[in-house]
């Protein structure tokens, strides 16, 4: 295929899905997407649309193979579907009883287990990209304020946006050697609170257009304003660092 960079959008809907796409689109990507509810095939926008329920990991190979064979290896991957309930704020661990703990499942496997799958798929991809492809191998989950602050109707939704993280964390500094980059991009208030329904599409898609074409990588839990503006919330203070996993460090009597 030609050098035309790709799009791969994991979990397109009519909100921050659609303007992702038009960004990328009108910077000349070709765009693939994917969701439940999609007519599958090449639309006439030149979209190619894929169906696959991504609270299974399953379809993972079938769709990096359908969007190679139709529109090229994707350059760029978001993750951005969403699904989950809300817990009850008083008791939320009451969901994961036998009835309902269902919930639990399908919410990690959407928010948290299935987009770090994708994202060895698109490690993959990526290394088949041809050497001299100037943008792109960037990988871009979306992400909220829930892997910073705990929310009690939120147990199980939070639990798989912070599994998430840490793989987006990980895969920042694992791959950069290999010119890869990873974020978890979450829009938040100048008070560093969840924008929650006011979350802006126009703005996401310019973000992240623009992170995917940075050439180096810039804060992997890229909290940004409605400007567009990245805003560093815990003063530089990384929650989580990667190590070598044969570096034994105890403090305090325990592995920290
Ligand atoms: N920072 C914040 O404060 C904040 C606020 C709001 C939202 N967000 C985040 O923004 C992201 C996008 O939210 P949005 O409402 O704008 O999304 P959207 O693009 O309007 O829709 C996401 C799409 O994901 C698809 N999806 C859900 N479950 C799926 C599954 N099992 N398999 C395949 N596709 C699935 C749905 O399509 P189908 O039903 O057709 O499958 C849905 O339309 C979410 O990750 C959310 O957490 C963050």
């Amino acid at each position: 295929m030609s050098s035309t960079p790709v799009l791969l959008l994991l979990g397109a809907g009519s909100n921050l899905g659609s303007s992702i796409a038009t960004t990328f689109s009108k910077a000349g990507y070709r765009v693939a997407l994917v969701a439940r509810s999609h007519e599958p095939g090449l639309q006439k926008n030149g979209y190619f649309h894929i169906r696959a329920d991504l609270g299974d990991a399953g379809c993972m190979p079938g769709i990096f193979e359908e969007v190679t064979k139709n529109m090229g290896i994707p350059t760029v991957v978001v993750y951005n579907a969403v699904q989950y309930k809300l817990d009850d704020e008083k008791d939320p661990f009451a969901t994961l009883g036998p009835e309902t703990v269902s919930r639990f499942h399908s919410a990690m496997a959407v928010n948290g287990t299935t987009p770090v799958i994708a994202m060895h798929h698109a490690i993959e991809a990526f290394r088949k990209l041809p050497s001299d492809t100037a943008k792109g191998r960037s990988f871009i989950f979306t992400g909220n304020i829930l892997n910073r602050a705990a929310t009690p109707n939120r147990l199980c939704f939070g639990c798989a946006k912070t599994v998430c993280a840490y793989g987006i964390k990980m895969a920042s500094v694992m791959y950069a050697s290999e010119g890869m980059r990873f974020y978890y991009a979450d829009e938040r208030t100048s008070e560093g609170l969840p924008v929650m329904r006011d979350i802006d599409g126009t703005v996401a898609g310019k973000v992240y257009l623009d992170l995917a074409e940075a050439p180096e990588q810039r804060p992997w839990n890229y909290t940004y304003l409605k400007d567009g503006k990245y805003q560093d919330f815990e003063d530089g203070r990384e929650y989580i660092t990667v190590r070598e996993a044969s570096t034994a460090e105890f403090r305090k009597g325990g592995r920290d």
